[in-house]
């Protein structure tokens, strides 16, 4: 969860640290700092809270060292201090850590540690790591940084620099996610792709177990691989992609976004003649698809959410069983799975803790894998045996927007593959395929009617609850609109069935609840609006999401936002839409930092 950046190369390593580390913020803002090495001896910088009070410290501060890493903090062990902050150092302040991960054995490590003599500054466990290489160090800090890793267990991805060798980073991975940057007569390393994208579209995926050795000139040294130049990939983003532009932030970046990365997603990947979707990664013979029982969807948060619609398209279409896991739930709960089962591992990061673990579950037990994920060459990404890219384009704002969108067009086209090799005839495959490519320009009109959907955020602004409800393809819409809602604006919302609520939730309503509900014109509409009378009963104000052209909710409901009318099946890459500008706005009311959210960051590493 935490961003990890490191530079060696012939120009000053501080300002590539700290740009690197304002485009890693989504992954951790409790505290950051750097080390660079300069002269023989080593420099190091931390503060306590997000970046701009690290660079308030070093403004004016001249640091010439050609060699560094940079750290931003998610914390897990030690609270969020400035003696907690990386880079950690040994007793000698001569070896530099940043670290990405959870060493579980750390206490054990620091009592042998403190046995040798090694002193302890901070509460975290990647210190352990600082004093086990020193004492592996005998001139040789790849061979030290090496030999440390087979002592410890649990997850790292880790960058070290030394006073003594200016010119080399030493990077190290086990379970959380590090790549290399392949410059010309500069190198980088980062936790992730926007660390280094600007400077070079070249990479090298680290995998687990592996240590190399950076200097300017290339990646010397390698253990238990062979070659690694045979390894570079091109990253395939802009570096404008990674920028804000002329948005506030980049969640409304990214809800603005969604039209071009639904077109991306779908791009070439539709036949409409034949009525069906051609999906190459998959892997799967027509064969291999007939042979499927049942579908596993394993994921967590908004790709959870997604996975549940895609339980409803998969089972609709393909007439195929299908079941939703939280990824953390699977792995810990001896699940029945095997062959003859297809799991579906859905993550935005590709770097998801639990969702790399429960594939790696899967997997153990014979099932095949697919990933559906939006960061190419992540863990899950090679980890699964095939998949569909979501090709969004980099998603930076820690609530997850237009990989949502995306994730559900991906999973509307599996199921329409599965469909035309089980029921669906080519007919009815053509017509899914004309709607799904209508979907861009109808997020378009809903993306103009921000400003109607942001004045009706205001009434948010000074409430405590909020309840979503929405019944089939719309449940989970529901869900995903609650969650947006409390992750960036700390209200506390709940999702809910539309129909559940009599069974419970019922008794919070009053003048006082503002009630969402999801009700466009499908099979379950007249349902939902027997939902809404309820509510206003007992004076809840509604927010209903409705179909163009529905008067009759009007006079019902105390807001309506209109959405064009689309195929039941795909409502919810329209539904989902105002519920985000909703979320984004009621935030921005009410002054909440909207793209580092308190507690949150973007890739949950740790499990
Ligand atoms: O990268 P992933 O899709 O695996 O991430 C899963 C969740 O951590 C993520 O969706 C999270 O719930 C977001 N903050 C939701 O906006």
């Amino acid at each position: 969860m935490c961003g990890i950046v490191g530079y060696v190369g012939t120009r000053p390593a501080l300002p590539f640290l700290l740009a690197g580390l304002h485009r890693l913020e989504y992954r951790g803002y409790d505290s950051a700092g750097i080390a660079v090495v300069t002269g023989g001896a080593l420099e190091v910088y931390k503060e306590v809270g997000n970046l701009s009070r690290l660079q308030e410290m070093l403004a004016g501060v001249d640091l010439r060292g050609t060699t560094g890493i940079g750290h931003t903090r998610w914390a897990t062990h030690g609270e969020p201090t400035t003696i907690n902050a990386h880079p950690h150092t040994d007793c000698s302040g001569t070896i530099a850590v940043v670290h990405n991960g959870i060493i579980e054995n750390c206490e054990q490590l620091r009592r042998e540690l403190l046995a040798r003599g090694h002193r302890f500054r901070s509460d975290t466990d990647t210190e352990v790591l600082c004093h086990l290489i020193e004492e592996y160090s005998d001139g040789d800090l790849f061979a030290a940084v090496a030999a440390a890793a087979t002592k410890v267990i649990g997850a790292y991805g880790i960058c070290v620099v030394s006073a003594r060798h200016p010119d080399l980073l030493v990077a190290a991975r086990n379970g959380s996610p590090l790549i290399v940057g392949v410059g010309n007569g500069e190198n980088f390393v980062g936790s992730d792709v926007p660390a280094i994208a600007p400077h070079t579209q070249r990479v090298i995926y680290l995998d687990d177990g592996e240590v190399v050795a950076i200097t300017p000139e290339g990646v010397q040294g390698v253990v238990g691989k062979a070659d690694l130049s045979a390894r570079v990939h091109a990253v395939g983003w802009e570096p404008g992609e990674i920028d804000r532009g002329d948005f506030p932030h980049f969640m409304l970046k990214e809800i603005h976004e969604q039209p071009q990365a639904l077109a991306r997603t779908i791009s070439g990947r539709l036949v409409e003649s034949e009525g069906d979707s051609h999906l190459g990664g998959l892997n799967m013979t027509p064969k291999e698809l007939l042979d499927v029982q049942r579908v596993i969807i394993i994921s967590c948060g908004t790709s959870w959410h997604a996975g549940l619609i895609g339980e409803y398209m998969l089972e609709e279409t393909a007439r195929v069983p299908v079941e939703v896991e939280y990824a953390s739930e699977f792995r810990y709960r001896n699940p029945v799975v095997g062959r003859g089962d297809l799991v579906i591992a859905i993550s935005q990061s590709g770097e998801t803790a639990d969702t790399i673990a429960a594939v790696r579950e899967a997997q153990r037990r014979g099932a095949r894998v697919l990933g559906i994920v939006n960061v190419v060459g992540s863990t899950i990404a090679r980890l699964t045996d095939g998949g569909v890219y979501l090709r969004s384009g980099p998603e930076i704002g820690v609530a997850s927007t237009k990989a949502f969108t995306g994730t559900l067009a991906v999973l509307f086209m599996i199921a329409l593959h599965f469909g035309r090799q089980r029921h669906t005839s080519n007919a009815e495959g053509r017509i899914m395929v004309r709607a799904l490519q209508a979907l861009p320009d109808q997020m378009r009109q809903i993306l103009a009617r921000e400003a109607e959907i942001a004045e009706l955020a205001a009434r948010f602004v000074n409430g405590r609850n909020a309840l979503y409800l929405g019944r089939g393809y719309s449940f989970p819409v529901a869900l995903e609109g609650a969650l947006k809602l409390k992750e960036i604006s700390y209200i506390h919302a709940e999702g809910y069935p539309a129909a559940e609520m009599k069974h419970g939730p019922i008794a919070l309503i009053d003048k006082d609840m503002p009630v969402v509900v999801v009700a466009p014109q499908d099979s379950v509409y007249d349902k939902v609006v027997s939902n809404i009378e309820e509510i206003r009963t007992r004076r809840g104000q509604v927010i209903a999401v409705a179909t163009e052209g529905d008067t009759e909710i009007a006079s019902k409901a105390n807001h309506v936002i209109y959405i064009p009318q689309t195929l039941e099946i795909l409502t919810p890459l329209l539904s989902v839409v105002p519920l985000q500008l909703l979320a984004y706005h009621v935030a921005v009311h009410r002054g909440c930092p909207v793209d580092q959210p308190k507690n949150l960051a973007k890739s949950v590493t740790v499990e």
